[in-house]
């Protein structure tokens, strides 16, 4: 085979592999419910659909800016002015895919063998980008007993001459945890005593039941290390559109460009307009996140009824991320809840060593297929 190292070394998306073998059940006719999807199960709201239509009606089908339509960089900026209280203005705004915003992050900042600080359990791509750049993953625990916050104490144990850059995600896939403005103020020690880069990464900022959502960007003193990554994809319903944006101090972003403009250019054009019209959103954001907390609740209160299940109850996102208790390895659990039940959830252990014994539930789903795959899953669970 042609293919680099660097491509043969990584690891295909498992969370995608399972929802590939739930979809190859379905069309052999069983009725699989999946508790694996990453993303709201809404529709886009129409504003934002028909704000985009108009758009491309009028023209705008064409490469932008790299860095994105300056009156949506503005209106990122005025966002984080306003709702996040961080002290940023147009031209610290690069508009690009959240993802593609922490590639391009990860892939701009590590040089070979230099030490990234990656949460675990932790989000199944930061590992895989941290590789793809020769980097090393270092990995710190979140800590379970206190609903998934940071260990700082392993945190500051896992800093090292060769750390780079910290990574962090609160609201956390796949534990549904947030930070608290505590925790925020020791990892800026870290981060400001180390000279490290933070990327934050906020993407599930919205989806939020209980706490606030605190972007490290508030602390004046940590923003000019900081980068963070935001999209639309799990507030706005928008995966599909590809698009989502970076903050990063100003004399980062010629750097950050750079590989964007070399790779994908720009965020395509029609998502941007749909983007300046969501961040006018709030109507339909509340609806959807009453929605996802009628179903938290519903979920986590059926889980903890189960025996050798145990739960905690997420704060925020669409996941809960059960321990259960029996010898059996995550991946070898989660094929066998499939096969057996036709009810697919995620591994833990994709999500990092102590995501093992655990696996992930995605209630971005309907209170029916909800209902019905809690049901299986009680059969399973009773039958072992
Ligand atoms: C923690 C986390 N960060 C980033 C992303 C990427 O978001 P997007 O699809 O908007 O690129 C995801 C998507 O699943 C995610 O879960």
């Amino acid at each position: 085979m042609p293919f680099s190292e660097r491509v043969k070394g990584m690891r295909p998306s498992s969370t995608l592999a399972l929802v590939e073998l739930a979809s190859k059940l379905q069309q052999e006719g069983h009725k699989v419910i999946s508790l694996a999807v990453g993303e709201p199960d809404f529709t886009t709201p129409s504003n934002v659909i028909e704000a985009a239509y108009r758009a491309m009606k009028d023209g705008e089908t064409h490469y932008t800016p790299p860095l994105g339509i300056p009156e949506l960089r503005e209106k990122i900026a005025q966002k984080y002015r306003e709702e996040n209280k961080v002290n940023i203005s147009a031209e610290n705004v690069m508009v690009t895919p959240a993802k593609m915003a922490i590639f391009i992050a990860i892939t701009s900042l590590v040089n070979p063998g230099d030490e990234v600080l990656i949460p675990d359990p932790g989000w199944v791509s930061y590992p895989e980008m941290v590789n793809f750049a020769q980097g090393k993953n270092v990995e710190y625990k979140l800590d379970e007993e206190k609903n998934f916050r940071i260990d700082l104490e392993d945190l500051q144990e896992k800093v090292s001459r060769k750390s780079k850059v910290l990574l962090i995600n609160s609201p956390s896939n796949p534990t549904g945890g947030i930070l608290t403005y505590e925790d925020l103020k020791v990892i800026r020690d870290i981060v400001v005593d180390n000279r490290l880069t933070l990327i934050s990464d906020e993407i599930y900022e919205k989806i939020i039941y209980e706490g606030e959502h605190i972007s490290p960007g508030v602390f004046e003193d940590l923003l000019p290390y900081t980068i963070i990554v935001n999209g639309f994809s799990k507030s706005h319903a928008m995966t599909g559109w590809r698009i989502g944006y970076l903050i990063a101090p100003s004399e980062f972003i010629p750097q950050l460009a750079k590989v964007q403009q070399h790779t994908i250019s720009c965020a395509p054009s029609m998502a941007q307009y749909a983007a300046l019209k969501a961040l006018e959103e709030k109507e339909s954001i509340k609806k959807m996140v009453t929605e996802f907390r009628r179903r938290r609740d519903f979920v986590y209160e059926e889980l903890s009824k189960i025996d050798r299940i145990r739960v905690n109850k997420p704060k925020a996102t669409f996941y809960v991320f059960p321990r259960y208790e029996f010898p059996i390895p995550s991946k070898e659990l989660a094929e066998r809840i499939l096969k057996e039940k036709f009810v697919a959830v995620t591994p833990g252990s994709s999500f990092g060593k102590n995501g093992e014994m655990h696996f992930r539930i995605s209630f971005a789903t309907s209170m029916e297929n909800l209902q019905e795959g809690i049901k299986r899953l009680r059969e399973f669970f009773s039958s072992r």
